[in-house]
Parts: structure tokens; C-alpha cells; sequence
């Protein structure tokens, strides 16, 4: 099984490490925990409740494992390629276990809900196994393990959102923010283990979520990203006080409108959308308010209306260039990226070279390739098999990424001699004599700090003079 390129996505989100305030006063926390994330931006907001939850017990956040009582490493499972590097990091920790007695190691997240007591059994060193929806049982796991016991909980919910708890934020620039807007997925695409190790779909309480951005505002931050697997379904069916429905509702076009109004000066972004779901509603919300980034992230998976109907994606390659259209006919400047999968079941290289075709029509800024894995328990699993040879996997990828690095190449070409407002993250990783900031349309671009006074946080306007096919490179206007 290869699986090329795939986790660069998740290489590059490796957090490493984690940090919570007060952790290194010791009347505050009697212990410390480590808690390292993989996988999507879903399993980084998980971390920072996770990292809520353990504040409030007493357990405070180290970067440094060596001095942890508790690792945590919340799990992926979508590609085998990801799995694997848990189970490394697993036995990488083995030795420090040894050493330092007492010390409890715990696996959370996807890999959890799909290995369930598993793993506590198969490698041994694991003490605490937690699905996604079941966080709130950590306090009382940690302590039936600390008396040796099996902790397992992996019990995934219709309704937990964990809509009331504040998340710390982890490894913040104190500039942009993760705010999870509903959970888990209840699209049936044939190669996905998320409705598996998620559960059923459902939407965190608009209010809570409002509240919780216009907090971070009011801390500093200058842009959210609502985080689900297809927030274009997000739906909040609104309750009296006595919790009786309003027959009223709140939809993602609503959402989004509410947490733009919040202030002009909070960018907002969103992630991730399913071509089906996204609607006129959404893409006319996005281009009435300027804070709303202009930038869709919709993942194609294949350009094959035979393959997309394999994976059951229920679009078409001509439905989905129609989106693509309608996007551009609505918000001509969004920027649009992908995800294609590459070496599905049966696919042909008639199919192959339509995913390439798609790639050129949509112009994609950027995408995320990865050849196909079959995991476990999902209906292509079952259904199909996984009959494409490695190797015409491999060339077929290699000549997605070739495409797409062309592709991102012309798109920030595209850009050069056009100025941008640019919302400063931090110094860029060069050169502390450079800010690193990101265009509406989520690219990075990188630029002379000058003799200005500015901080990150600050809005700029840049123009583009140079760029790479990553980076764009640009210089203050005045
Ligand atoms: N909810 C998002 C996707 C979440 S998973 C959506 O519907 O677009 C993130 C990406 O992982 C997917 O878009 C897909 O490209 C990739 N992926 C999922 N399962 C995979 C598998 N079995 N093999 C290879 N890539 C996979
Ligand atoms: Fe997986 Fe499809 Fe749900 Fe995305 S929409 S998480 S690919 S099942
Ligand atoms: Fe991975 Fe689970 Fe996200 S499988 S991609 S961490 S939802």
C-alpha cells in the first residue's frame, strides 16, 4: 500500500507540542500533560477542548514530554499512512514510560473510536483510550487508570457539540482562531472512515458559537475559521427558554452573516464544504461582506462522474464544474482549492486524465493530493476492491502534484502587480525581518517589515511583486 504525499497535510499541522497558561505554577496544577494532534483541523479543536477539560481538573499543559504525568496523542485514521505514525510515536514513548513510573499515556480521537479497547490490548503501553464525543469522561478515565484500571470510553453521541466549554487555545499566534461550528458527518462517501470514528452529524448551538467569536475579538483575534466536515449543512433549529422548538432555524448562510456582523474588522473563514451543499445563499453572503474571506476550500476528490458515483460523492464532474462557475460568476477573486484522491477502485486513466482536466478548469491555488487507501469497515472497503496497481498510483499522483504545482505557480503569477490586503500571523519563517500574512483568498505572502510600526494582528495593504509557487512576495504600499 503507498500513499505518497499524503500527510504532508498532516506534516505540516503537527503540532508537537501544546502550552496552557498558569503551566508552570505549581499551586495552580498538580500535574502536567503533553497532548500532540494529528489529522484535520477538527482534531487541533479538539485538542484545545481536551486541553479545558484537563485545566479544570488541575492537569496543566507542558511542551516538554519528558516532564509530562499524561500523554496525549489525538489520533487520525483517515489514511493507513497516518495510523502508522501513531503507532511510531507509540513506541517512541515506550522508553520514557519505562523510565519514569506512574506516567499514563492515553490515545485520543479517531484512531481510538476506530481501534476502541484495541489498542489496549495490542500495544501495550496504552492506559486510556477516549473517542471523540466521550472528552468529558476524561477527569474520571485519568483517574481510574492512575488505579490501574482499563480506561475506555468511546461512545460517540447524537447530540454532544461541547457547545458550553471555553477552549484553551494551544500554540496560539493570538491572531486566528479554530472555532468548531458542529460535529461528526453524515455523508456515506464510500472511502471515508470519518462517519465512523465521528459519528452522526449535528450543529452546535448558534449562540454559543457567536459568543465564542466575539469573545476572541474582543481578546484580539482577528479571524476565525468555523470548522466541520461539510459546514454547508450546518442547521440549528431554534428553542423557546422552556427548550421548545421555534420552528425556526439557523443555517450555515446565517451563521456566517452573524459572526461577520460581530466586527469589519474580524475575518472570517470556513471549512470544510461539500460541493452539494454549498448554496447561492453562501456564496451571496460571502461577497456582501468583505470580512468574509474569499476563499472556498472544495474538495473534487476525482473528476470522474463514474468514480465520484463509486465514491458516492452524488455530484457530477459537469455539476461540479457548474459550482465552480457559479463561484466565480458570484465572487470573481475567491480563491479555490481541492482534494483529489487518486487511484480509487477501478479507476482508468480515462478517469485520470479527467481529474486533470478539472484541476485546469477549476484552477486550483492549491490542493491536497493523495493517492487512495482503503481503511477499514468503510463501504469501498466492502463493496469494492482496491485494484489499482501501486504503481500506476504513483505516476498518477506524481502527475496530479506536477498540475497542481503548475497550477499554483500561474495562480500567484496571476497576482503579481495586484495589491492585497493582508492580515499580519507573525514574523515569516526566514526572517524576523519579514511579516508573514495571508490575502482573503488564504494565500501567504511575505514582505519587508520597513522602519513601520506594526504587530501582528494589523491589517495591511501589500503589493505583489514576486512570488513562488507557495509563497507570494510582496512590498508595503505606503
Ligand atoms: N469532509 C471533507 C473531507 C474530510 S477527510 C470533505 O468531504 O471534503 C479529508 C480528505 O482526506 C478527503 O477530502 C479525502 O481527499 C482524503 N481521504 C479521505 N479518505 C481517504 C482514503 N481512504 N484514502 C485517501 N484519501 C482519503
Ligand atoms: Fe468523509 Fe465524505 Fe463526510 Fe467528508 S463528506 S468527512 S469525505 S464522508
Ligand atoms: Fe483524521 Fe478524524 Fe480528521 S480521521 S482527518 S482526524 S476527522
Amino acid at each position: 500500500m503507498i500513499d505518497l504525499m499524503t500527510d504532508k497535510k498532516h506534516d505540516e499541522l503537527r503540532q508537537g507540542e501544546a502550552y496552557a497558561p498558569f503551566a508552570n505554577d505549581p499551586n495552580h496544577y498538580h500535574k502536567r500533560f503533553y497532548i500532540e494532534s494529528y489529522g484535520c483541523q477538527m482534531n487541533f479543536s479538539d485538542s484545545e477542548i481536551v486541553a479545558s477539560i484537563l485545566n479544570k481538573e488541575g492537569f496543566g499543559a507542558t511542551r516538554n514530554v519528558e516532564e509530562a504525568d499524561l500523554i496525549f496523542l489525538n489520533t487520525c485514521s483517515i489514511r493507513e499512512k497516518a495510523e502508522q505514525t501513531v503507532r511510531k510515536r507509540l513506541t517512541e514513548f515506550k522508553k520514557l514510560k519505562q523510565q519514569k513510573k506512574g506516567m499514563l499515556v492515553g490515545v485520543l480521537g479517531c484512531m481510538a473510536e476506530r481501534l476502541k479497547s484495541k489498542f489496549i490490548e495490542e500495544e501495550k503501553l496504552v492506559d486510556i483510550v477516549v473517542g471523540p464525543d466521550a472528552y468529558r469522561s476524561l477527569p474520571e478515565l485519568v483517574n481510574e487508570a492512575e488505579q490501574g484500571q482499563k480506561a475506555v470510553n468511546v461512545l460517540l453521541s447524537r447530540e454532544e457539540t461541547y457547545a458550553d466549554i471555553s477552549p484553551v487555545r494551544l500554540d496560539s499566534n493570538g491572531v486566528t482562531a479554530f472555532v468548531s461550528i458542529m460535529r461528526g458527518c453524515n455523508n456515506m462517501c464510500t472511502f471515508c472512515v470519518v462517519p465512523f470514528t465521528r459519528g452522526r452529524e449535528r450543529s452546535r448551538d448558534a449562540a454559543s458559537i457567536i459568543a465564542e467569536c466575539k469573545d476572541l475579538f474582543d481578546r484580539g483575534f482577528k479571524e476565525v475559521t468555523l470548522l466541520g466536515q461539510n459546514v454547508d449543512s450546518y442547521h440549528y433549529a431554534l428553542e423557546t427558554n422552556e427548550g421548545e422548538p421555534t420552528g425556526s432555524f439557523f443555517t450555515f448562510a446565517m451563521l456566517l452573516e452573524a459572526v461577520a456582523k460581530i466586527s469589519p474588522l474580524l475575518r472570517v473563514r470556513f471549512s470544510t464544504s461539500h460541493p452539494k451543499d454549498i448554496t447561492d445563499d453562501v456564496l451571496h453572503t460571502m461577497a456582501k461582506y468583505e470580512n468574509i474571506c474569499k476563499y472556498i476550500h472544495l474538495p473534487v476528490q476525482s473528476g470522474s462522474s463514474r468514480i465520484l458515483q463509486l465514491m458516492n460523492r452524488t455530484y457530477t464532474k459537469e455539476w461540479y464544474l457548474a459550482k465552480v462557475d457559479r463561484i466565480r460568476q458570484i465572487i470573481p477573486d475567491c480563491g479555490i482549492s481541492s482534494d483529489i484522491i487518486t487511484g480509487f477502485c477501478t479507476e482508468e486513466e480515462k478517469d485520470h486524465q479527467e481529474t486533470l482536466e478539472v484541476m485546469e478548469y477549476s484552477r486550483y491555488d492549491m490542493s491536497y493530493m493523495c493517492a487512495y487507501s482503503e481503511r477499514p469497515g468503510t463501504l469501498a472497503e466492502r463493496r469494492y476492491k482496491d485494484d489499482v496497481p501501486d504503481a500506476d498510483k504513483k505516476r498518477r499522483l506524481t502527475e496530479i502534484v506536477e498540475t497542481q504545482n503548475r497550477l499554483s505557480l500561474e495562480s500567484n503569477q496571476r497576482d503579481i502587480g495586484k495589491s492585497f490586503t493582508i492580515l499580519i500571523e507573525g514574523d515569516s519563517k526566514k526572517s524576523a525581518d519579514d511579516w508573514m500574512g495571508r490575502s482573503s483568498q488564504n494565500k501567504v505572502i511575505v514582505f519587508p517589515k520597513e522602519k513601520i510600526e506594526l504587530k501582528k494582528g494589523d491589517y495591511v495593504t501589500v503589493k505583489v511583486t514576486d512570488c513562488t509557487q507557495a509563497t507570494l512576495i510582496g512590498k508595503m504600499i505606503q
